[in-house]
């Protein structure tokens, strides 16, 4: 460069007048006013108008001509006000202007796919593609420094409270831990492989063990598992773990973080501590595991009304061990035929046979199942859930957990849909005293609801040979505004604990030895009593930021399909690639094949 940088272009101010500045940065747009030209300037910190007068200097001119959008240059000039009549009140600079002395067009560019500026309605697989350019709008650049502040501030905090950061391996074992494994072969050990983590739970577990006791890092996890808005196959957890703590410990640490996060970061005060909440009662008030408590619209139990009425549907669901659970849509009574159809087709996908509707008039119901009620019953349910003239009331008779989360999942797409939800709220909530285990029908054995190291309930040991779904888990999870962002335990640290999990999840003593033996090695060493937890960094930013995906706070994130659009990652490789990792490709035709012969033996 001729010339060098002084000052961003953002960053000029009034206090500048007079002085000889240079800025640098790409072309934002340019107006072509015969002797006068004016090009906005942009960089990370802002826009700047520079302003290419023949009169004063001609020398440039020709060049400034030729400017296009996205053109790199550097500019030397005076700063000068602008007359009153020519204030751009739109930007921060508005005020101010800089008259070229001195230009260094440093790049041209090729017109870009897209505007460069914030709002804009894009194909989001063009922004992928060309993430480079997407990123240099100022909404991104934003995103990408909230980021880089927190983790500044993440790092600041938990040095001051006694954490060390240290890093774990990112070619490791394959371990079950929930999700499916990406694998890497090995080119050294032939038919071998590694995992990449899951997360660092069994590392730092371990250092727990070397006594390092109070550890952290902010580290890339990898999951090969179907995407949403809020999972990426690789995303980024504050991981942290310590010893000899309770789990009000544990609880207290992730407070005060997050409190100094908000407070350091956007300048919140955030009230701690959270309020808490078992899962249980999240689940019968709110039909969820991470409750958006935002607003209310909670849900009721009819049960027992249900069970006692003539309606074929909700008396067998009652009769079947299920349950009869509502919810009032305010103000919906208004809602068509048709309406309520979809809806009924909407909670058919969420896994349940059907939706039942009343409609609360002045002078009583309007609903196909009132025949099935008496009087009395009617008004019952109506003072449950509180119904007034105007309100539409749902039904789900379903199993407990079905029924609840399908009315959980009702109550948040009737929120958006009502526009009830208060976005300038902040709400965290704890979610305790999880069941340790659930049981998968199709499997036929017990799975963890967190992970195979999460630790029972002292009270509930018993339970674990004599009844393990009642078994509470030392879990706890951090929701914030309906999603959540942190999950974690406190730990088993006696072997033979851990080694009855592994034998209730289907593991044998010796499955239990290959899979983990390492594992279960170390603690034959002196294992301290240890917990901790892992924030979801990207939902906690997306969240912190007012986004909708944590794509968009992800500098490169990949697509819903896993592929990242920048590199066209995932891509074949050379088959001499292959060869050197004993790997011989086969086709999905093949692979078809293949399984239906493994299946025949
Ligand atoms: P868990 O699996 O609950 O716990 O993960 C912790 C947090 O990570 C975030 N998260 C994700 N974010 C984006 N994309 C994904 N695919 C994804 N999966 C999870 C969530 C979640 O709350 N080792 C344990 C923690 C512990 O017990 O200390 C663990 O990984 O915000
Ligand atoms: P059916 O007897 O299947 O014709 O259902 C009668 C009404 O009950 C319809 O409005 C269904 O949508 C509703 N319904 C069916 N199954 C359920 C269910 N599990 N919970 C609530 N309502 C249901």
């Amino acid at each position: 460069m001729r010339i060098k940088r002084t000052h961003y272009c953002g960053s000029l101010t009034k206090e500048d007048l007079a002085k000889k500045v240079v800025v640098a940065g790409w072309v934002q747009s340019k107006r072509d006013h015969g002797g006068l030209i004016f090009v906005d300037l942009r960089d990370r910190s802002g826009i700047i108008q520079v302003v290419f007068d023949y009169q004063k200097n001609s020398h440039f001119f020709n060049e400034a001509e030729k400017l296009r959008s996205e053109y790199v240059l550097a500019i030397a000039g005076d700063v000068k006000e602008r007359s009153p009549e020519t204030v751009n009140t739109n930007l921060a600079t508005g005020e101010i202007e800089i008259v070229v002395e001195d230009m260094d067009l440093l790049n041209p560019s090729n017109t870009p796919p897209f505007y460069i500026e914030d709002g804009i309605d894009t194909d989001e697989n063009l922004r992928l593609k060309y993430r480079y350019l997407d990123l240099r709008r100022f909404e991104m650049q934003r995103s990408l420094q909230l980021r880089h502040k927190t983790m500044m501030v993440i790092r600041e905090y938990l040095d001051k409270h006694g954490f060390w950061e240290i890093e774990t391996p990112m070619l490791t074992r394959s371990t079950p831990e929930g999700a499916r494994d990406f694998l890497v072969p090995s080119r050294t050990s032939p038919g071998s492989y590694y995992a990449l983590p899951q997360s660092p739970q069994l590392f730092k577990q371990l250092l727990m063990v070397s006594s390092v006791d109070k550890y952290f890092q902010i580290v890339r996890c990898f999951r090969d598992e179907d995407l949403r808005s809020d999972r990426q196959p690789e995303f980024t957890q504050i991981d942290m773990e310590m010893s000899f703590c309770t789990m009000d410990d544990v609880i207290g640490e992730a407070e005060g973080l997050v409190e100094s996060i908000f407070k350091n970061v956007l300048g919140k005060e955030i009230k701690v501590p959270f309020q808490t909440i078992s899962y249980h009662e999240a689940m019968e008030r709110f039909g969820s595991d991470k409750p958006d408590t935002r607003f209310a619209m909670e849900i009721s139990d009819i049960s027992q009304i249900a069970g006692q009425s003539q309606f074929k549907v909700f008396k067998g669901v009652v009769e079947k061990g299920g349950v009869v659970k509502g919810l009032n849509a305010k103000g919906c009574g208004h809602y068509s035929r048709k309406e309520l159809d979809d809806l009924t087709l909407q909670v058919q996908l969420w896994g349940t046979g059907g939706l039942a509707w009343m409609i609360v008039t002045e002078d009583g119901f309007k609903t196909p199942i009132a025949k099935f009620f008496t009087g009395e019953q009617l008004d019952e349910i109506k003072s449950k859930l509180q119904g007034e003239a105007g309100d539409l009331l749902l039904f789900v008779g379903d199993q407990w957990e079905t029924a609840l989360k399908v009315l959980g999942q009702l109550r948040i797409s009737l929120a958006e849909r009502l526009k009830i939800i208060p976005e300038e709220k902040n709400h965290f909530l704890w979610v305790l005293d999880f069941p340790l285990l659930s049981y998968d029908d199709d499997e036929g054995r017990y799975t963890a609801n967190h992970h195979p190291f999460t630790a029972p309930m002292e009270d509930d040991l018993s339970l674990l040979t004599e009844d393990p779904l009642k078994v509470r888990s030392r879990a706890y999870d951090l929701v914030y505004n309906g999603v959540e962002v942190a999950g974690g335990s406190l730990r088993i640290y006696k072997k033979d604990i851990q080694e009855k999990i592994f034998n209730l999840l289907g593991m044998t003593s010796e499955e239990a030895e290959e899979k983990f033996g390492f594992f279960l090695n170390a603690f034959m060493y002196g294992v301290p009593p240890h917990g901790g937890i892992a924030f979801g960094l990207d939902r906690l930013i997306m969240l912190m930021a007012g986004k909708n995906s944590i794509r968009d706070v992800i500098a490169f994130p990949k697509t819903a399909g896993g592929t990242c659009l920048v590199t066209g990652a995932p891509a074949p490789v050379s088959s001499s690639q292959l060869e050197e990792l004993y790997i011989k490709p086969i086709s999905r035709d093949n692979k078809k094949d293949l399984n239906a012969d493994l299946k025949s033996k």
